[in-house]
């Protein structure tokens, strides 16, 4: 088993279950055109991030991590007509891209970007009463996924479920800087010991280097 298997049964996956469109072809095209690294989930993540919003009924979905809007577009379209993705992105460039995106998915309407510091942002939106939210995505800076998790328990209800990316790649690449990996460490720990929710954390590989993903549920 090396990258290459993982590629091609990746993309054996993508085609067999017809994972791409012009929507989301074209989104993934903006990342290219910027000249930026694609750090979005991969197709079959982002079907799964769907099936998963559809199996819980999400009406009310917070996501922490915009980028260009590849995994909002999938969460998006598990929406009810009147559902919505409130989805927060520190850089205002990516979330203007991300807001072409949306656009173009004809998602504009379901989707409320916020910009700013998702650390900052949650509280605010707490403050405002949005929530609780029937799933929420954590896929920002890696340092405070801990506290995102706790601030992430404010705006849910017993049965929210909490997922969050690359929690496993950091904790074994050599490469990976301090803060990031003991960031990840320390959401790693909290959530295999909080009482608060019952979670796992799955493998994930394919296109994108092997990670994890934790799926947890509000108890
Ligand atoms: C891994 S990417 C998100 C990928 C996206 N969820 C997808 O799969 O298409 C992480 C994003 O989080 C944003 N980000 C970093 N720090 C943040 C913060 N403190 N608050 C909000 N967003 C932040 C980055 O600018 C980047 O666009």
């Amino acid at each position: 088993m090396n990258d290459k298997y993982f590629i091609k049964a990746e993309n054996y996956i993508s085609e067999l279950f017809h994972l791409t469109d012009p929507v989301l072809a074209a989104t993934l095209q903006s990342v290219q055109d910027a000249g930026i690294h694609d750090i979005g989930v991969s197709p079959s993540q982002g079907k799964l991030l769907q099936l998963l919003a559809r199996l819980c009924g999400a009406k009310k979905i917070l996501e922490m991590g915009t980028f260009f809007g590849y995994s909002g577009i999938w969460l998006a379209r598990a929406l009810p007509a009147d559902g919505q993705l409130i989805t927060l992105e520190y850089d205002p460039q990516n979330a203007a891209f991300a807001e072409k995106n949306f656009a173009n998915a004809g998602l504009q309407n379901k989707i409320q970007i916020r910009t700013g510091n998702a650390l900052e942002l949650l509280p605010q939106l707490e403050a405002e009463g949005v929530g609780p939210f029937d799933m929420i995505f954590i896929d920002a800076d890696k340092p405070p996924y801990a506290e995102y998790f706790r601030l992430a328990l404010h705006l849910s209800r017993p049965g929210t479920l909490i997922i969050a990316d690359n929690v496993v790649r950091h904790v074994f690449d050599p490469a990976t800087p301090e803060d990031k990996k003991n960031g990840v460490l320390r959401f790693n720990q909290l959530i295999a010991a909080s009482d608060a929710v019952s979670a796992v954390i799955l493998q994930t590989v394919g296109i994108k280097e092997p990670d994890g993903m934790a799926i947890a549920i509000v108890n």
